[in-house]
């Protein structure tokens, strides 16, 4: 595997009808589990704004801060991994104005992020055009947009009908032309995935869009088992790393109660005679 640092240029090659090995993008939040994905060999590390339901506690992307943000970031970015560390803008960090929105791609950026992450369509295009001109990368995410749970009435699968999937298409279209380096296509239909994926001379990166992307992204938590609830489909889990870390700290505590921790080997011992001087 190179040692290279994954750099944007590079992702940007990465079609796979160009011969482009599919990428590999996994969601970190902090330095462990940077460390574990950048082991792996991932190409990108997403600092997703679904730390939100998967670290903080919420139930939803829209409570994420630009404070949260920079902080994930920069505590990912400190586990120096050789992956494209991807810095995701929250909900109302892009929605205002246009200068906010550099400024705080800007802000991502000064963290440790190698590009950034913003959802939507066409009305996103005067914001990425002014972050791309302050030479900062920036990665559209279309299809199930999280931020716009609200206005899409929950988690809801996109492009259904065939007007919905050829606005998709448009917007993908618009976007790449004005810069977007990648995609994220995320709950799609797997037609649509492949038709977007066929339309632009970006890679996309599926999430619950089918196989014809040209990568694919799982969260940390859903792919290693520990978030709560029932995974949505799209989910394959590789490991049930919840339920053997119960298990482990269920052992620490029978042996704490029980008297078997901590042992003779696991104590530190002071030289001959401190005992009797104690007494
Ligand atoms: O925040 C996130 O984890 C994401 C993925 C769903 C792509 O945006």
């Amino acid at each position: 595997m190179s040692t290279k640092p994954v750099a944007v240029p590079s992702v940007r090659e990465r079609k796979r009808h160009r011969g482009g090995e599919p990428l590999v993008m996994v969601t970190a939040y902090d330095a462990p589990s940077a460390r574990i994905v950048d082991e792996a060999g991932v190409d990108i590390i997403l600092v997703g704004d679904s730390v939100a339901n998967n670290v903080l506690g919420y139930e939803d992307t829209l409570h994420v801060t630009m404070d949260d943000m920079a902080r994930h970031v920069a505590a990912v970015a400190r586990a120096k991994p050789r992956a494209l560390v991807l810095g995701d803008l929250p909900w109302m960090s892009y929605h205002l104005s246009v200068d906010e929105a550099v400024r705080n791609a800007a802000t991502l950026v000064r963290a440790g992020a190698g590009a950034v992450k913003l959802e939507g369509g066409r009305a996103r295009l005067p914001v990425v055009e002014a972050i791309i001109r302050a030479e900062i990368p920036v990665m559209g995410h279309l299809g199930l947009t999280p931020q716009s749970v609200l206005a899409m009435g929950g988690f809801r699968v996109q492009g259904k009908s065939a007007d919905a999937a050829a606005a998709l298409l448009d917007a993908a279209k618009a976007l790449a032309a004005a810069g977007c380096f990648a995609f994220v296509i995320e709950g799609v239909p797997d037609v649509v995935g492949a038709a977007v994926t066929e339309a632009i001379d970006v890679p996309t990166i599926g999430i619950g869009a089918g196989p014809a992307c040209d990568g694919q992204v799982l969260v940390f938590h859903d792919l290693l088992g520990l978030g709560k609830g029932t995974p949505p489909k799209f989910v394959r889990r590789y490991a049930e790393v919840g339920r053997i870390a119960t298990e482990a700290i269920a052992a620490f505590a029978e042996d704490v109660r029980s008297g078997r921790f901590p042992s003779d080997d696991e104590s530190y011992h002071g030289p001959a005679g401190l005992g009797d001087a104690l007494a």
